[in-house]
């Protein structure tokens, strides 16, 4: 046993607040494994109830940074975008060379999915001979080059694997100052001077509600601006899946469409959103210049034509989009009511998309690239009894009897249309 953790323990569950020293030592002794489990997790359930100070937060925060790897990207437009886990989130495929094709710099580094979300480089993984296997100079001189690349995120802030995990067994994942830290000490440690954060509300979201979702928002943003970053949040509903698309291949191709003009309204609405508030964050354009030259790379195709080009610069082939993997069988859904769609649960969908194998349960599992989801119906939409609400893509057909019990019990048909908007909020 520590003595002198055990002190520290007992300040914070006496509500001290602890100084920079302190959080520094404590992530040191932590990645040494100088720290038993039982008394790191007391520590954690104290944080639990006692909170932490913004600047608590972001000491915290900069120590776990730099416990591992850390890019250094120096002078230029660079930003980062973080979305906080949702369903058909592929707002990164769109946003990130949307940005880059109107002067934004993105060196990004990015997860595979793990649970019900998935994750940006299974999705790009998908396209035929991407590499998300960058070094962190090869990604720096990539997104220099083409003004955008992703890379998979490896030895970065390991402090947060071992939080994560105890926070994981010990019921303190909620603590919202812990959950700032962990995705700001792997976005500081990426070496963007400005973020901009996607907070998910909803079903199919890490915050169900939008309050907590708020709260995450604004603490993001305190923590990173605290840590010297400028940093914006971006509030988005995930109560049904974004998009149409849900599935690794599926959700590139929907992305490429949604960069020519061609894509969903909802996809379109948040990285856009998102894009312009990588933008302004950047120093390229104000807010509303940011929304002009967004719309003008949309029509001319630069945005489409930024894509191609990180595809090409990370090994995919010209032809990529007709080589997207295609499943072998797919099955539809049907609407027993008529009225309008009242729910579209991202949660059930997802759980659709992951027993036909778009998703991992452990990070040992294989996952298959066409596997998904596809919404015939959204939210709002009018529906007739037979009606296809959504078809299942897959490969092996003795995935298909788990899905389809989510799928069917994902849809509620009402007899009122109701919406809400894909952007509840941006947080400055
Ligand atoms: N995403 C993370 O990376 N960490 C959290 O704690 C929650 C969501």
């Amino acid at each position: 046993m520590n003595s002198w953790f055990k002190t520290l323990i007992l300040r914070k569950r006496d509500g001290d607040v602890i100084g920079e020293e302190d959080w520094r030592r404590f992530v040191g002794a932590l990645v040494a494994g100088e720290l038993p489990d039982y008394q790191v997790s007391a520590f954690l359930m104290a944080i639990y109830f006692r909170g932490m100070t913004t600047e608590e937060t972001a000491t915290l925060t900069q120590a776990m940074a730099s416990s591992g790897e850390q890019l250094s990207l120096g002078a230029g437009p660079y930003v980062d975008k973080h979305s906080t886990g949702g369903v058909g989130d592929k707002v990164t495929l769109v946003a990130v060379p949307w940005a880059a094709a109107c002067g934004a710099r993105v060196a990004k580094l990015s997860g595979r999915g793990l649970g019900f979300t998935g994750g940006t480089v299974d999705k790009l993984e998908a396209i035929p001979g991407f590499s998300c296997s960058l070094t962190a100079t090869r990604l720096k001189e990539l997104a220099d080059a083409v003004g955008c690349a992703i890379a998979e995120a490896r030895a970065i802030a390991p402090a947060d694997k071992i939080i994560y995990a105890l926070r994981d067994a010990t019921a303190t994942v909620e603590a919202l100052p812990l959950v700032v830290s962990s995705i700001l000490s792997k976005k500081i440690a990426g070496g963007a001077p400005a973020f901009v954060f996607d907070v998910k509300a909803g079903r199919g979201a890490f915050a169900r509600d939008e309050k907590r979702a708020r709260d995450l928002a604004r603490a993001l943003v305190a923590a990173a601006k605290a840590a010297g970053r400028r940093a914006t949040a971006v509030l988005t509903a995930m109560d049904q899946p974004l998009g149409r698309a849900v599935g690794n291949g599926l959700e590139v191709a929907e992305a490429a469409a949604t960069l020519r003009g061609e894509g969903p309204g909802d996809v379109l609405e948040v990285s856009a959103a998102v894009a312009a508030e990588m933008l302004v964050s950047a120093g390229v354009a104000g807010p509303e210049g940011a929304r002009t030259r967004l719309a003008r790379a949309l029509e001319a195709g630069d945005a489409f034509a930024k894509l191609d080009e990180m595809a090409r610069a990370q090994g995919a082939p010209r032809e990529w989009r007709q080589r997207l993997p295609r499943a072998a069988a797919s099955a539809n859904v049907f609407a027993e009511d008529g009225g309008y769609v009242s729910l579209l649960d991202a949660f059930a969908v997802a759980r659709a998309a992951n027993a036909l194998g778009a998703g991992r349960a452990t990070k040992e599992d294989e996952i298959d690239p066409a596997a998904g989801v596809v919404l015939h119906k959204k939210t709002g939409d009018a529906v007739s009894p037979g009606d296809v609400l959504m078809t299942l893509h897959y490969d092996d057909d003795r995935r298909l009897a788990e899905a389809l019990r989510y799928a069917r019990a994902a849809a509620e048909v009402g007899d009122r249309p109701t919406s809400r908007p894909a952007v509840l909020e941006v947080l400055r």
